[in-house]
């Protein structure tokens, strides 16, 4: 089945929330003998038409992995490279997807950042945020056992004793706080591993690995992702 023009996928149990962890941009840049920033920068062309196809398609939210708190240990051109095309991403972007009613958020550690990728992401959240539209996380300098450790330090400021510790609680503090979890999980390029992204949100989220390099997804194959999630029987631990 195509889905060139419209967006055909049925309405019914559409995932409401959708996580991708967007990985084998260097595997694919070095099939081709390129270097791994042409291969992210491919992944940057991919994000966009991604994006683009949750909105379509009425996804109410997309939060993808675009740089890791592990990150920071690939080379200094490799971090310094992924850095740049954040800062483009947002400047860029930001015109169209306004357009488009997405509301932008950059979930993780942005004091982290660099100033400039900090300023860019901050104005594009600025430019962005009473859109009603799909919400776009972007996690950047994100950790799933940093976004715990915060989301506890968090309750010890505000005075919170052990026994008024709650689940919910602890998810209200989270960098996803008042989102639902995510419904469906999408980790491209074969790896079937969480790499530290939502260790909390996922407990229940429904896993597809799919072997395809990031920079070679598309909408098609998105789109069947979804209608396969659509066809699972979620049980979230009951029989
Ligand atoms: C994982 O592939 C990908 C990343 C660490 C970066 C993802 C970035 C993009 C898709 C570009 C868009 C980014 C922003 C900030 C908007 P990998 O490099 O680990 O691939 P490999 O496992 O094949 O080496």
């Amino acid at each position: 089945m195509r889905y060139n023009m419209t967006c055909q996928l049925s309405k019914e149990n559409l995932p409401e929330h959708i996580a991708i962890i967007m990985d084998g941009n260097g595997r694919w840049a070095k099939e081709k003998n390129r270097p791994r920033l042409f291969g992210h920068n491919a992944g940057m062309k991919t994000l966009r038409k991604i994006v683009k196809a949750s909105s379509d398609a009425g996804i109410k939210i997309l939060t993808v992995y675009a740089f890791s708190t592990e990150n920071w240990k690939r080379s200094q051109e490799e971090v310094d490279g992924l850095m740049n095309i954040a800062v483009e991403y947002f400047k860029k972007e930001v015109g169209e997807l306004h357009k488009n009613n997405v509301k932008i958020q950059v979930i993780g550690d942005i004091a982290g950042l660099y100033p400039k990728v900090q300023d860019a992401a901050r104005k594009a959240m600025e430019t962005t945020k009473d859109n009603t539209g799909l919400i776009f996380n972007v996690a950047l300098n994100y950790g799933g056992r940093n976004d715990i450790v915060y989301a506890v330090k968090a309750l010890m400021e505000k005075g919170v004793l052990p026994e008024e510790v709650t689940e919910e609680r602890l998810n209200a503090e989270l960098y996803t706080k008042g989102l639902p979890d995510p419904d469906l999980l999408i980790r491209t390029s074969g790896e079937s591993r969480l790499s530290n992204f939502m260790l909390w949100q996922t407990a229940y989220t429904e896993f597809f690995v799919i072997d395809t390099y990031w920079p070679d997804f598309d909408q098609e194959a998105y789109y069947h992702l979804i209608e396969a999630y659509q066809q699972r029987h979620r049980r979230f631990g009951t029989a």
